[in-house]
């Protein structure tokens, strides 16, 4: 029996949200209320990295007997274990003291007051059209697209045009001069952007600046880390040593919400001196965890199958996706299992995302970019079924 939903008058949700009422989610799929199946490429968009209903970290949150709440003035156990795995996991050995945050906003807001309270400046560089979440702080780093909508943003946040090149490095270094800028903070590999690739080259010369300029160097990993881009994190790609890392995301697999800023021992040990806190009260919850814990023991344990799974994967998506035969010829870029398509149009992009999604097969897209974020361990099969569906709809 299909109830009678209200939402629409009691519930405030976006003006575009889509046309798919969800009623439960097991491994690549999505089930609607009338039990219809749909193959997701979209996966929470960077959350259920290893597939929905994931029995090891189901079991772990039922059955552990974690307390139902604990202060964040007080000790527990578990957030010291989940800190020494995100040390274990981290990119560098020096990244391997965590804030406990609630999600990726306000891992990014973390990172922007450490930057500001380490360095005792205010500014902030960022790329343009860049996504870090909805904080007043956050929505500053993307000033230029939302300050028509909002008068109080952060004075100071200014961004650096794309692509990430040693023209982009130049004008980095301008920026940098003056001495002023608290952190430059990026996705390594940017999701928000269509999955934008920076070279290897800007990226080096922009540790260098900020090491050489006294800027922190953020990565924002919330969306492109915990396997995404084909390493661990994507920062890996580089030859970099960020100051400080954000985490979010698929963290938990899904089963529950938590982030984390990642940061050394330097840069914490000044900033907790300066009496900074981070206080969240929903910040590691209990529950969220021990999902976090089991999810990054699945991660470790199986590290390296994951990795060669991800890479062949990709290339299977690579090979099919440069056959498919949009209304013109697209733009593929995809690293590990972040897949971005450019096709012709905005409205080309958007009825092909609505008509997929009536043939079964879920995706976003974002302008004209078409955004692919299957589980990384999806199998051939199932892609192949996927992206079948992607070409009859067409
Ligand atoms: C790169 C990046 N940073 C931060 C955020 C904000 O994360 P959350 O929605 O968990 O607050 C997002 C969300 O999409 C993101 O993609």
């Amino acid at each position: 029996m299909n109830l009678p939903f209200i939402d629409t008058k009691y519930l405030a949700q976006d003006e575009d949200t889509e046309d798919l009422r969800v009623v439960r989610s097991e491994d690549n799929f999505l089930y609607d209320e009338k039990g219809k199946k749909y193959i997701d490429f979209n996966m929470g968009w960077c959350v259920g990295n290893f597939g929905w209903g994931r029995e090891n970290i189901r079991e772990k949150m039922n059955s552990s007997p974690h307390p139902d709440y604990v202060f964040p003035h007080y000790k527990y156990q578990r957030w010291e274990k989940l800190a020494e795995l995100l040390a274990r996991i981290s990119p560098t050995e020096e990244l391997h003291k965590s804030y406990r945050t609630t999600g990726g906003t306000e891992a990014v807001e973390a990172a922007m007051q450490i930057s500001m309270m380490y360095t005792g400046r205010s500014k902030f560089i960022s790329l343009e059209g860049c996504y870090h979440g909805n904080s007043i702080a956050t929505l500053s780093l993307n000033k230029e697209d939302n300050k028509d909508k909002y008068e109080n943003l952060l004075t100071g946040c200014s961004q650096l045009a794309t692509p990430l090149d040693e023209k982009a490095a130049d004008k980095l270094e301008t920026q940098l001069k003056k001495k002023d800028v608290a952190a430059f903070i990026m996705e390594p590999i940017s999701c928000n952007l269509g999955v934008l690739v920076p070279q290897s080259e800007f990226m080096e010369r922009a540790q260098q600046l900020c090491n050489k300029y006294g800027t922190l160097l953020v990565m924002d990993e919330v969306a492109c880390g915990f396997g995404r881009t084909g390493k661990i994190f994507a920062t890996e790609h580089y030859d970099i040593q960020p100051d400080i890392l954000c985490v979010a995301k698929a963290i938990s697999g899904g089963a529950a919400g938590l982030g984390a800023t990642i940061t050394t021992e330097k840069i914490s040990h000044t900033v907790n001196k300066k009496s900074f806190t981070f206080y969240s009260t929903y910040g590691w919850h209990p529950a969220s965890v021990e999902a976090a814990i089991a999810n990054i023991r699945f991660i470790i344990k199986n590290k390296n199958s994951l990795l060669d799974h991800i890479e062949y994967i990709s290339q299977y998506f690579y090979g099919r996706l440069r056959k498919v035969k949009f209304n013109k010829s697209a733009i593929i870029r995809i690293k590990g299992l972040a897949i971005g398509i450019d096709v012709e149009s905005k409205k080309y992009a958007n009825k092909l995302v609505e008509r997929c999604r009536e043939g079964g097969l879920l995706f976003t897209s974002e302008e004209e970019t078409l955004l692919f974020f299957p589980a990384l361990t999806i199998t051939e099969n199932i892609a192949k079924r996927g992206l079948d569906i992607l070409e009859k709809n067409l």
